[in-house]
């Protein structure tokens, strides 16, 4: 079958379309005809070599997929830690998801890993209920343009919070404000930590997603009001973050670290993402935002556009 390789570490151009085996499912898993598969930052890390877990090269890249499971027919949406990006994938069914009416194989493809991140952060910022005062919450999402980020925007929206976000570009913040997003900071033209003292009138938010790490995580603990969050789940400047904890205790306020690999295994907390999450797709709130769709070949230049920044929303890549 044809997929999309890392042949070594290193820049999207280590990525070429091969021949390879079909995969051989291991017991319990099920095998899925791909259509189409979804870009993440962790498939540059992983092909860069920063990735946790993964296995050197040659490796079959791509972490989320939508095609045919062929034991029922059914079209399904799928996560796994890699091999995605192939015309044949075996994958856990507990990590399958079924798509949504009306749904095309790219949005699809899309879902998984920025809806279940997004949901996540909500989670850990202790955002998913209502607040007990009457207060509405705030929070702060950097890269709010990307995929993850316009999937936050989308489930804020629901949960009536207001939201600031951060992006490089005034043509993306314009698309993700008709999401919903309130507040667009450019952080190319002005500095996010004081565009946050400014529209807050000084108190800050509840909570910051935080995927930037370097000097950004003790920058974002310092957007936050008395007892917020951040919350942690990535570091796309390449630096580990640097925080001084004194930053915290004087406001009451904690970091909370979020990992979608850690959290793909327990079985629990996924169903009880996806009943809310399945839930409000069905009612229509939630649509992933897909950007771009190119086709297998042109790998290289579709991680590119995450590297770059020139991404809105997702990056896709049709298999078929
Ligand atoms: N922990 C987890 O489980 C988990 C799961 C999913 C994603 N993540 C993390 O969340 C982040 C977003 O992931 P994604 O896949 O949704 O990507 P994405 O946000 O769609 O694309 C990356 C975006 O990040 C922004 N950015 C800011 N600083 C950047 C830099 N130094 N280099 C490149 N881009 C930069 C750019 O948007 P602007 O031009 O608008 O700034 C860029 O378009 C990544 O850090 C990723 O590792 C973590």
């Amino acid at each position: 079958m044809k997929a999309l390789v890392i042949t070594r570490l290193g820049d999207p151009e280590v990525l070429e379309v091969q021949q390879v085996p079909e995969p051989v499912p291991a017991t319990g898993q099920e095998l899925v005809q791909v259509e189409a598969g979804g870009i993440n930052f962790a498939d540059i890390m992983t092909a860069q070599g920063g990735y946790p877990g993964a296995p050197k090269p040659p490796l079959v890249a791509g972490r989320e997929f939508c095609g045919t499971r062929l034991s029922d027919g059914r079209r399904v949406m799928g996560y796994m830690q890699w091999a995605a990006f192939a015309e044949r994938v075996a994958a856990s069914p507990a990590l399958l998801w079924p798509v949504p009416a009306g749904w095309s194989a790219e949005e699809g493809a899309a879902f998984p890993v920025n809806y279940f991140t997004a949901y996540f952060a909500f989670w850990k910022a202790g955002l998913l209920e209502a607040p007990a005062e009457k207060t509405v919450p705030r929070v702060l999402i950097h890269a709010v343009a990307g995929g993850v980020g316009t999937a936050a925007v989308q489930i804020g929206k629901i949960l009536g919070v207001e939201m600031y976000g951060t992006s490089s570009s005034e043509e993306k913040l314009a698309r993700v404000k008709t999401l919903g997003l309130q507040h667009g900071i450019n952080y190319k033209q002005r500095d996010y930590e004081e565009a946050i003292k400014e529209l807050t009138h000084g108190e800050g938010v509840d909570a910051v997603f935080e995927m930037l790490g370097g000097e950004h995580t003790a920058k974002s603990a310092r957007c936050l009001r008395g007892f917020g969050r951040v919350i942690v789940y990535g570091a796309a400047t390449g630096q580990p973050a640097v925080l001084d904890a004194r930053l915290l205790y004087a406001k009451g306020a904690s970091v909370h670290g979020l990992w979608l690999t850690y959290l793909s295994a327990k079985r629990e907390l996924m169903n009880q993402a996806w009943k809310q999450l399945s839930a409000w797709t069905a009612q229509g709130h939630l649509r992933p935002v897909v950007g771009q769709v190119l086709p297998l070949d042109r790998a290289p230049e579709a991680y590119r556009l995450l590297l770059e920044r020139k991404n809105f929303g997702k990056v896709v890549l049709n298999i078929v």
